[in-house]
């Protein structure tokens, strides 16, 4: 990927994302944590974010172990859940793109070439994962991800975002082939349509 060679600190992310993190935060806990996860982080931008402005990737990081260290909940479920709540938020935002696909099988192998490529093309700058599809059998899928930023607790989350707007319930389970988590194999199990 491009981006591999960027170290973390200098990486940038759409305003956007900030923007949906922070609106889960309120939702689930109150906009009172809001105001004190953007306190206590000490963020260069005030948590003040523009739908497609670029903000430093460590102001994310820095908003998670804020939330993490506020909630008492592990990081890894504070991404894993706000994968799901983004699924919903790009569902409402891009329905066209979402409408597109019959099944959560087609959506997962549309992503690379199809959505992030779009993403890409409007936005150059966007660091965006790899997501290798392989259907490994009826109900049996395996995604192999992989981005230098290792959010594979949010791929997660997205990724069930996906099969419950499709009403389809799915298990999901991974294992780190490098164990800071920026390459992960995760097998999808499902209900076959
Ligand atoms: C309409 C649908 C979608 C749009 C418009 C979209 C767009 C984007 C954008 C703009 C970013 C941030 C990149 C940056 O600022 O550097 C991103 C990140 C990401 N997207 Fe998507 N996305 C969509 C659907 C999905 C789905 C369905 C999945 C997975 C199932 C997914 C997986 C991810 C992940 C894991 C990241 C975090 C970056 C990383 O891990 O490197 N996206 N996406």
């Amino acid at each position: 990927m491009q981006q591999l060679d960027i170290p973390t600190r200098m990486m940038k992310m759409k305003g956007f994302i900030y923007r949906y993190f922070l609106e889960m935060v309120e939702e689930r806990f109150g906009l009172t944590l809001v105001d004190t996860l953007v306190g206590k982080a000490d963020l260069p931008s005030d948590g003040v974010y523009t739908h497609l402005g670029n903000y430093p990737y460590e102001e994310m990081l820095q908003l998670l172990d804020a939330l993490s260290a506020e909630t008492e909940l592990p990081k890894e479920s504070l991404l894993h859940a706000f994968g799901t709540y983004l699924f919903g938020r790009l569902n409402a935002t891009h329905p066209e793109v979402i409408g597109l696909y019959e099944s959560p099988v087609d959506l997962l192998k549309g992503l690379n070439d199809h959505i992030h490529f779009h993403v890409q093309n409007l936005y150059p700058e966007a660091a965006l994962p790899k997501m290798e599809v392989r259907e490994m059998g009826p109900g049996h899928l395996q995604v192999l991800y992989e981005s230098s930023r290792g959010l594979y607790r949010l791929a997660h989350g997205l990724m069930e975002g996906v099969f419950s707007h499709f009403n389809i319930f799915v298990g999901i389970q991974f294992r780190l082939l490098e164990a800071d988590g920026t390459i992960v194999q995760f097998e999808l199990e499902y209900e076959p349509e």
